[in-house]
């Protein structure tokens, strides 16, 4: 089956991951012809940015050219393309459960990311301490949520919420490597430490 689809990735970016993550859970990696792209907030790139007026990856080209995005949507899109288990609850309690676990881990990949952004892009002397302790506390806020009263909620699927947790807790590790959150939150270490050794995670490791 050649690919029909393309995906305008980079292999850093935690949100492009998720998606990655989910077409190799879901079996349609073959669907999908992956199109790295370099962009930051300051170096848009004019061929997404043609697909993606906002500029933002990951963006999903289908076969028709009709364009797809952000990560949820996308998610959401490749969720209705197979024939398993869906990985995000369709209906009932569990669906806004699981959305509303997913979106708490997207505020951590939101936040790391706005980290690497304004310590890696922003001259040293603009940077503003503040306003990144603020997007450390909302990381270490919502790991503390995650640790206390989702676990066991995650450990019961490889789920929406526990892939876009997954890729979280994978960039920060990535990104900020000392930052040592496994002592803090040791049932989410043990946790994540076996849903990455899942083939999906393994193959889809931000680059060395
Ligand atoms: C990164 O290099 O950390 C990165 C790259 C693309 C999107 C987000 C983050």
């Amino acid at each position: 089956m050649s690919p029909s689809m393309t995906l305008y990735h980079n292999p850093a970016s935690p949100f492009s991951r998720k998606v990655r993550v989910l077409l190799h859970e879901t079996g349609q990696t073959g669907r999908v012809n992956l199109k790295p792209v370099n962009v930051t907030p300051v170096n848009p790139n004019p061929e997404v940015c043609h697909d993606n007026p906002c500029g933002k990856i990951p963006a999903l080209v289908l076969a028709d050219n009709h364009v797809i995005h952000d990560s949820r949507v996308i998610l959401d899109y490749l969720d209705h393309q197979h024939v398993g288990n869906p990985l995000i609850p369709r209906e009932g309690s569990a669906r806004w459960r699981r959305l509303t676990l997913a979106s708490l881990a997207d505020a951590v990949l939101d936040a790391a990311v706005l980290i690497r952004y304004e310590t890696f892009l922003r001259p040293q002397d603009k940077q503003w301490e503040e306003w990144l302790a603020n997007q450390s506390e909302k990381i270490a806020r919502s790991l503390e949520y995650f640790e206390n009263e989702a676990v066991t909620e995650l450990s019961a699927h490889f789920d929406i919420a526990s892939i876009s947790l997954a890729c979280g807790l994978g960039y920060l590790d990535f990104r900020q490597p000392d930052l040592g959150w496994r002592s803090t939150y040791s049932r989410l270490a043990s946790w994540y430490y076996d849903v990455s050794q899942r083939p999906s995670m393994l193959e889809t490791q931000p680059p060395v």
